[in-house]
C-alpha cells in the first residue's frame, strides 16, 4: 500500500516507520511515497529527505479556515496515490469532512492506553491520575479526537521519579514498535474498519 505520513515535528515515529517499510518493505505491505509536515523546517523533514522520500510543507496558517486546509492536505495525498494514512505527531485536528474521506484508511498514535488521557498532554494526565501503567496506542481514526477502534497497544511502567519528559521518552520505544504493528496489520489486510467502526480481523490470531 501506498502511505502518506503526515507529521509536525521531530519525527521519531515516521522514523520508525520508515525503518520498518525501506528494503522492500520487509513484508510490512506499506511503501512510505510522502511525507506531509504542515510546520517547514522540523527534524521529521530531513528524516524523510534522508531516506529519499518526497516531502511537502502545507502550513496551516495560509489557509484561512481548517477546510481549506486539510482539502490541501487531501489533494497532495491524492496526487501522490497514497492509500493509507498515518499521523505520526501531527498536531492538528481534523475536520470531519478529511477524516470521513479517510475512513479505515486513516491511522493515528496516541501516547496513552485509551480510552484514558485523550487529548493532549496525556503524559501530564497520566502523572496527575497517578497511575503506575500508561502505554500508547495505534487506533483508527473516528471524527471524534482519539476515538476509534485500537489496533495495537503496549503498556509501559512509570516509575515513581517519572517527569513528563521522561516518561514521554519511555513510552515513545514503544511507540516505534507500536506504530509500524499496526501499519503492517492494516497495509497487509490482516484487520480493517467496518462501517459501525469495529474491527474486523481476517484471521483469529
Ligand atoms: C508522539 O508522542 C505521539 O504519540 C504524539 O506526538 C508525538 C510525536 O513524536 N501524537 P515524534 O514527532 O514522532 O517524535
Amino acid at each position: 500500500k501506498r502511505v502518506g505520513v503526515l507529521i509536525s515535528g521531530s519525527g521519531t515515529n515516521l522514523q520508525s516507520l520508515i525503518d520498518a517499510t525501506t528494503d522492500l518493505g520487509r513484508g510490512t505491505g506499506a511503501e512510505i511515497v510522502l511525507v506531509i509536515s504542515n510546520k517547514p523546517g522540523v527534524q521529521g523533514l530531513a528524516r524523510a529527505q534522508k531516506a529519499g522520500i518526497p516531502t511537502m510543507v502545507i502550513r496551516h496558517t495560509n489557509y484561512s479556515s481548517r477546510v481549506d486546509f486539510d482539502l490541501a492536505l487531501h489533494e497532495a495525498l491524492e496526487t501522490a496515490g497514497v492509500e493509507l494514512v498515518c499521523l505520526a505527531g501531527f498536531m492538528r485536528v481534523l475536520t470531519g469532512e478529511f477524516v470521513r474521506r479517510w475512513r479505515g484508511r486513516l491511522l493515528n498514535i496516541h501516547p496513552a492506553l485509551l480510552p484514558l488521557f485523550k487529548g493532549t498532554h496525556a503524559h501530564r494526565q497520566a502523572l496527575q491520575a497517578g497511575v503506575r501503567i500508561t502505554g500508547c496506542t495505534a487506533h483508527f481514526v473516528e471524527e471524534d479526537v482519539d476515538a476509534g477502534a485500537i489496533l495495537v497497544q503496549e503498556a509501559v511502567p512509570i516509575e515513581l521519579d517519572d517527569t513528563e519528559e521522561t516518561l514521554q521518552e519511555r513510552v515513545k520505544l514503544a511507540e516505534h514498535r507500536v506504530f509500524p504493528r499496526a501499519l503492517t496489520l492494516v497495509a497487509t489486510g490482516k484487520v480493517w474498519l467496518d462501517d459501525s467502526g469495529k474491527l474486523v480481523w481476517a484471521q483469529k490470531t
